[in-house]
């Protein structure tokens, strides 16, 4: 069989895209832009394997150019949202993700917004920057307890159970999840996880909910007015799954409202489009879509694509296969 033609659609760390060229005929956007609907197109027609990422949107239009030439798409992340399964199923071809790897990292950017809402840091680090810190004061930039408040987790895979038992053993926080699968005893022994009957009870319960569920369709602002309107007043919102899983303009006016108290958020329904409404209110923390931005899980994505291919083009079951 020939050197397997492949194409990373952006960037990736130095040491993977070595790795890869070792063993591939790889191409390498360099540009580092995300191709458009065309690029994919052509991409898919022309590579035996093409490796996107969140920012490549791969619906059946896209798909159907491959027109049987891509035989795997090796996603660097483990989201696949972006990525229409059902018509990768129909047409053979394979998809992987990476799992585990970004778990931790994730998890992290979940509760550095937890702290950074309820303790204003976004708020308290512009008024320094910008020389309007009048020096401490009993009653000035007053936030939030995290220690000892209640998480409620939406969705309680990897990540939403790394994150509650980083905050659960680290922070003493009493942790509620909603998932349509209860965890096993042993899972909500380690993580200190309580499984709530409704996701409105946790909505009711929770001093933070923050959303672990997969993004798509079904998800589709799944935290909207209403749902916004059953949190207390005093809670915070946290997002680090997928900007399409709240309603933005429903929680611009929450926050702006009062509603609820704040939010932190790292991802946004169409990125890099971040609603301007959020832009003026001091109770939204926003981050760049950062969850799995550290060197050591980069890396450690881009090993996981490479396994996956090594094993797809070996003849055998890629380990991550999600279609
Ligand atoms: C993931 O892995 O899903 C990250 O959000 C980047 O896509």
């Amino acid at each position: 069989m020939p050197t397997p033609k492949v194409l990373l659609t952006r960037r990736w760390p130095s040491e993977v895209e070595h790795y890869l060229s070792q063993r591939y005929d790889v191409t390498i956007n360099e540009h580092d832009t995300p191709p458009d609907a065309a690029a994919l197109k052509v991409a898919l027609a022309s590579y035996d394997a093409v490796c996107p990422t969140v920012t490549d949107k791969l619906n059946a239009d896209v798909l159907a150019a491959g027109g049987g030439r891509v035989k795997i798409l090796g996603n660097y992340g483990v989201g696949v949202s972006h990525i229409d399964l059902p018509t990768c199923k129909r047409l053979g071809i394979v998809v992987t993700n990476t799992p585990d790897v970004l778990t931790d990292a994730t998890a992290e950017i979940a509760v550095t917004l937890m702290l950074m809402a309820a303790r204003r840091a976004g708020e308290g680090e512009r008024q320094v920057r910008d020389h309007k810190w009048g020096g401490w004061a009993p009653t000035r930039m007053i936030g939030t307890d995290v220690t000892g408040k209640t998480l409620g987790l939406v969705g309680f895979g990897r990540i939403g159970q790394a994150t509650a038992q980083k905050a659960h053993h680290g922070f003493g926080m009493p942790v509620l999840y909603y998932s349509r699968k209860r965890a096993t005893p042993e899972v909500e022994a380690r993580t200190g996880g309580q499984h709530c009957a409704s996701l409105d009870e946790l909505l009711e319960r929770a001093d933070f909910v923050s959303l672990h569920c997969p993004g798509g369709a079904e998800t589709r602002h799944l935290l909207n007015a209403a749902r916004l309107d059953r949190m207390k007043r005093s809670a915070f919102l946290i997002n680090t799954a997928r900007g399409e899983v709240v309603d933005e303009a429903a929680l611009a006016d929450a926050l702006r409202n009062r509603v609820i108290a704040g939010a932190g958020l790292d991802v946004y329904e169409h990125e890099p489009r971040v609603p301007e409404a959020f832009l003026g209110l001091e109770n939204v923390v926003l981050l760049p879509h950062l969850g799995s931005a550290t060197l050591e899980t980069r890396v450690a994505m881009g090993m996981r694509v490479a396994d996956n291919l090594e094993r797809f083009f070996a003849g055998l079951e890629p380990g991550d296969r999600v279609a």
